[in-house]
């Protein structure tokens, strides 16, 4: 054989054969680190009937500021049900339009059960004087003026808003973010509804036939129409981050300014130490989410104070091992995530009073409902001579107790000092005091407007660039392999265009095998093109 024929022989052969390996070597890699997968450990976390069981122990115990409604909605064969805590720390009464009104759902993704345990500590938390006490400890003033806002507000409380998904996760699932049917719960919404990426997996964000097509997010949007929130909190995990709109398009929805300088001052006071990234969520995690339970609230429910908070995530676990990725893993960890996000929600509490929106709002002058609400209501436990005797409920305790105990030094500085002047302030004088209390917010939040959009400006456009550089360095080559094809007009044809379609095929072959080889190395490169938080 001529040696040049030889070579051409040889050479494209020798390149199929490096790239088999490599493709040998990716399937390698992603095998073999399954046996090291995370499984959850459920001392530590609670079973789904097993939380939800202690949800309704919490709400039986505490009649006269707790409730649970339980909606359900079938479509075909598809049944959900949806529950829903109601929580009036001061009592019930009837003057809900008088009140301020939080809406927080957590368990909206199935692999992501640090989310319910959060929902369940929060209920535990809001059960009782004690228990509100304990998140700042030792900080009275504080305990003070909690007590103060949360009488004059109303939470409710989605634990568990996709119990199908969490089902399957239980039954082994451990990567399954979607609802029962295989729908993604947070891209079921109306805002940009259907808008698909690039690197769009229908296996992690199939977003439904349609809008509103699955009963969880319609029964969701029905009762956030009915209970006009003006807070919106949507607990996910998979990074930690606290996100205002858009999630939609890379930019802060400008009516979202004051509420992302409630979350800057948050973040300065429980957050420091941690990966925590604050700004929207299209422009901080790395990718656009479309059809969105946060968008749809802020946009057209025209909620003030929506966001989406990421309550912990392994940047460092392997692709598909979610309980990881997704999930502290020990008792400790658990307990870390937990008590810092249960302080987090209630600095947003005592930062509500600063937003535009509520700054006029009269909720936290009203006379305390404990006492006597006209209408003869059961009372809560905010009223000062403690109405309802505070029977702290640790419920049926299991292995609860490891979770409560707000026993971590508290990480706040400056927070603490400012909350504690306005709770002087609105004590002195009762009536003017909640525009005292603004005034005084509102000129902090103010002073850290600039370091706000900084921290995360241009964070996605270079992330989404980057991604889409990939694709568009790749397809060029091959269409040149096609092209130069047609070239062969000589006896020489046959043999040149063989060997092009052999080289041809090496080329195809080595980028499949660097793509794939890429992925299995990078698992927050990944990540991007799959696996997703919000
Ligand atoms: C599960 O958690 C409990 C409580 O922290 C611990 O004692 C136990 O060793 C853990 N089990 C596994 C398999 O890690
Ligand atoms: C945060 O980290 C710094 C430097 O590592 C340390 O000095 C400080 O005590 C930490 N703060 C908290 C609240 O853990
Ligand atoms: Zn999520």
């Amino acid at each position: 054989m001529h040696p040049l024929r030889q070579a051409a022989v040889i050479v494209p052969l020798l390149l199929l054969v490096q790239s088999a390996v490599g493709v040998r070597r990716r399937l390698a890699s992603v095998t073999e680190p399954r046996a090291t997968f995370a499984l959850p450990n459920f001392t530590v976390y609670h079973r789904q009937d097993e939380l939800l069981r202690e949800v309704v122990d919490i709400v039986n115990a505490n009649p006269g500021f707790m409730k649970m409604d339980a909606f359900s909605e079938r479509d075909g064969a598809y049944d959900a049900e949806v529950k829903v805590v109601t929580i009036e720390p001061g009592g019930f009464t009837n003057r809900h339009h008088e009140k301020v009104r939080m809406l927080l759902d957590f368990g909206e993704h199935g692999r992501e059960l640090i989310s319910s345990e959060l929902g369940l500590l929060l209920l535990k938390t809001l059960a009782s004087r004690e228990g509100v006490l304990g998140v700042f400890p030792g900080e009275l003033d504080r305990a003070q003026e909690l007590r103060r806002l949360l009488g004059g507000t109303i939470i409710k409380v989605l634990p568990m808003e996709n119990e199908g998904g969490r089902r399957l996760v239980e039954a082994g699932r451990l990567c399954e973010r979607k609802n029962g049917r295989g729908v993604d719960p947070n891209r079921n919404w109306e805002v940009d509804w259907g808008t698909k990426e690039p690197d769009y997996d229908p296996n992690e964000e199939y977003p439904g036939t349609a809008p509103f097509s699955e009963p969880e997010t319609k029964l969701l949007r029905q009762l956030a129409e009915e209970f006009k929130p003006h807070v919106w909190l949507n607990i996910h995990s998979g990074m930690e981050a606290m996100l205002a709109p858009w999630d939609h398009v890379a930019e802060i929805a400008l009516e979202a300014r004051p509420s992302v300088d409630i979350l800057q001052r948050i973040f300065q006071d429980v957050m420091t130490n941690t990966t925590c990234v604050v700004g929207s969520g299209g422009k901080t995690v790395g990718y656009l989410a479309h059809g969105t339970a946060t968008d749809y609230m802020f946009k057209i429910l025209k909620v003030p104070i929506a966001y989406t908070w990421e309550i912990y995530g392994d940047f460092k676990a392997h692709f598909d091992d979610c309980f990881r990725m997704f999930n502290p893993l020990d008792e400790e960890g658990v307990k870390d995530v937990l008590q810092r996000w249960l302080r987090a929600i209630m600095r947003l509490v005592e930062l509500m009073p600063s937003h535009p929106a509520l700054k006029d709002s009269k909720a936290w002058t009203l006379p305390s409902s404990g006492g006597g609400g006209g209408d003869g209501s059961a009372s809560g436990w905010t009223a000062e001579a403690g109405g309802a005797e505070l029977t702290h409920q640790h419920g049926s305790d299991g292995g609860q107790g490891n979770v409560q105990g707000g026993g971590t030094a508290p990480t706040t500085g400056a927070g603490a000092t400012t909350s504690s002047t306005t709770s002087t302030t609105s004590k002195t004088s009762s009536t003017t005091g909640s525009t005292t209390t603004s005034t005084t917010s509102t000129t902090t939040a103010g002073s850290q407007q600039e370091d706000g959009p900084a921290t995360t400006a241009g964070a996605s456009s270079s992330s989404s660039s980057s991604s889409s550089g990939g694709s568009t360095d790749d397809q060029p080559r091959i269409a040149v392999v096609a092209s130069v094809k047609d070239w062969g007009s000589n006896w020489n044809a046959q043999l040149s265009s063989g060997l092009l379609a052999v080289l041809g095929l090496a080329v195809v072959g080595m980028l499949a095998y660097r793509c794939l080889s890429r992925q299995g190395e990078d698992p927050r490169r990944a990540r991007g093109s799959g696996y997703q938080p919000v």
